[in-house]
């Protein structure tokens, strides 16, 4: 199959949601890491609620709140689970340090490569336009990638299909002919069930998720992706 265009997820893909950790762990002395992925998995999990409380295909969900919402809604949940009094400035700084993730080492290499290459590139992300728009320019990302897609269009977050159609919708290339690079296995089945060729960046050494399909392609940086790519 002949791949047209490359889509990156963003957070853990492109840019690491756990950088914010040494942050936390110097605010949280011995809770830095716990908290940090309590705040990820709760950010995912209000998305998916919101998402499954109201799949209204026409407007977006009716429960919809920009992924900026529930990302700081997600670490007020976390710090107040692990009993830690954060001042005002505190919860600021983190939440400025996540608003411009650092990006992964590889990342603008490999995006540099794909447009030398002329693969047609975006990020596609439940990340509201205004973070996606941050972390982007704080990497110098803007010359190398085209385009970026947020699911804030389509009120609905991923793996609702809404949101995946709307990649084809910016792109005009078939989900068949574009390769979803994530590093979330569960974006990964949402993407490859909606019909896109699926490269999984498995940076844990984490198992293959036991349900769905397999992904069609893993690595454990995405420097996979051009191995993938100059296979084809
Ligand atoms: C993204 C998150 C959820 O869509 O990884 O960028």
């Amino acid at each position: 199959m002949t791949i047209r265009s490359v889509v990156f997820d963003a957070y853990g893909t492109l840019f690491d949601v756990y950088s914010i950790t040494a942050k936390l762990e110097s605010f949280c002395p011995g809770q830095g890491l716990a908290i940090a992925q309590m705040w990820r998995d709760k950010q995912i999990e209000y998305s998916r609620l919101i998402s499954l409380c109201d799949p209204n295909i026409d407007r977006g969900s009716r429960y919809y709140e920009s992924f900026w919402s529930i990302t700081s809604k997600a670490l007020d949940y976390a710090l107040t689970r692990y009993g830690a009094a954060l001042t005002n400035l505190e919860v600021q700084a983190l939440l400025n340090q996540y608003y411009e993730l650092d990006a992964f080492k590889e990342s603008a290499d490999v995006l540099r490569t794909l447009k030398q290459r002329g693969f047609q590139t975006a990020i596609f992300s439940n990340g509201d336009p205004g973070m996606l728009g941050a972390a982007v320019a704080r990497a110098e990302f803007e010359p190398i990638v085209e385009q970026l897609i947020s699911v804030d269009e389509v009120r609905h977050f991923k793996t609702m299909p809404q949101a995946y159609a709307l990649v084809q919708q910016r792109t005009n290339i078939a989900p068949s002919e574009t390769l979803f690079v994530s590093s979330n296995g569960w974006d990964i089945i949402g993407a490859q069930w909606f019909g896109f060729q699926t490269c999984w960046v498995n940076r844990n050494a984490l198992p293959v998720e036991t349900l769905g399909p397999r992904p069609h392609h893993e690595g454990s940086d995405l420097a996979v992706v051009l191995e993938v790519l100059a296979r084809d």
